[in-house]
């Protein structure tokens, strides 16, 4: 099992060994190496059971020091930098050659951002290499937002997590890159298309999977629980579960008659888009715990955040989706 504390001498001389160390981001908490070490950004894909060709976030202490990582900045990156950084923005920029090809899985562009987190930050700003970071979760499986999560899933295979209590917005960055200067979202995250709309305009959005994805991340089993889940328009819609003891429910603001209190997971009783965000995986990581036959999810509102949030619904149900339609989940139910 990995230590757990609030000690960043004691994580910056892990990382300077060339180790791996769990830490707190705004966002979910990351699994941290020297991103100029290549040996040790080796260990994060082991760890982790990540293939080589799905790259690596480099996360800053500031933008200040974006100049010796990447080789151009262009103005419309700059104007989100200045609204959003620190905070749960990634930028896909150009690489300079002080960025290891581990790093990027050899693409020309490395994503960068400067992460809003107290305990982090300082931990950046003693060490003397930014950090690379995913998500410190085995590979496809939900992000951790507390040091709980991270514990169970890879506790065994790292030494330290770094605890900064649980992380706030709940869902990864926001990923915007730029083709000749138009700014396009390469992943939804914590950062709603519309508040980057409101910054540079009208943005392009990513959001198909395909066989070779620009980002990794678009990849269709991303977050699943092993539960099987089926994402529906409206929990109401689908009456009490035939075997109630063996489902789960997760639910936007209401409860659901019929099914125990304990396999629900009410995302936000105020309908509190940010709040909901912030829920989402622990309630993914707690139902998937419960070893349930099933997890029954309601779409949110397909707006700000909300739509952050379906897409990850829509992702963590992908394996499900795949063997059983829709219809399949009607007549599991009824
Ligand atoms: O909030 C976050 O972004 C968290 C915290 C720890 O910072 N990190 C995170 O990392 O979510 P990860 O590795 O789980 O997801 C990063 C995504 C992946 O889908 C990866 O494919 C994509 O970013 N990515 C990284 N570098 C890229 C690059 N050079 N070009 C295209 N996509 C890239
Ligand atoms: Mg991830």
């Amino acid at each position: 099992m990995a230590a757990i504390g609030k000690n960043i001498g004691r994580a910056g001389r892990l990382l300077y060994g060339g180790k791996v160390v769990a830490i707190p981001t705004e966002t979910v908490y990351g699994l941290a190496a020297n991103a100029l070490d290549e040996f040790a950004v080796a260990e994060i894909f082991r760890v982790k059971n990540r293939p080589l060709y799905n790259p690596l976030i480099v996360h800053l202490a500031s933008g200040s020091e974006l100049e010796k990582y990447v080789a151009e900045v262009p103005s419309v990156a700059e104007k989100l930098i200045q609204k959003f950084w620190p905070g749960p923005l990634t930028l896909l920029l150009p690489k300079k050659d002080s960025i290891p090809d581990i790093i990027t899985a050899s693409l020309p562009h490395v994503a960068v951002r400067v992460p809003d987190h107290p305990l982090t930050l300082d931990l950046l700003r003693s060490l003397d290499f930014p950090l690379a970071a995913p998500s410190a979760n085995p590979y496809c499986y939900i992000s951790p937002t507390r040091t709980a999560h991270v514990q169970q899933q890879i506790g065994d295979k790292i030494p330290y997590i770094l605890d900064g209590g649980n992380c706030q917005q709940g869902l990864e960055s926001t990923i915007v890159g730029f083709e000749q200067n138009t700014p396009t979202i390469y992943r939804l995250g914590a950062i709603a298309q519309e508040e980057i709309e409101e910054v540079v305009g009208k943005v392009k959005l990513h959001r198909h999977a395909n066989a070779r994805p620009v980002s990794p991340g678009m990849l269709p089993f991303h977050y699943s629980p092993s539960t099987p889940l089926y994402l529906v328009d409206k929990v109401e819609d689908f009456g009490p579960a035939p075997d109630p003891a063996e489902t789960g429910m997760i639910s936007f603001y209401k409860v659901v008659d019929g099914v125990p209190e304990q396999h629900q997971a009410i995302l936000s009783p105020t309908a509190n888009l940010s709040e909901a965000a912030s829920n989402l995986y622990h309630a993914l990581h707690r139902l998937d715990a419960l070893n349930l036959k099933r997890i029954i999810a309601e779409k949110l509102p397909d707006v700000g955040l909300g739509k952050t949030i379906n897409e990850r619904l829509r992702k963590a149900a992908g394996k499900t989706a795949e063997s059983q339609s829709l219809y399949g989940a009607r007549a599991v139910l009824r």
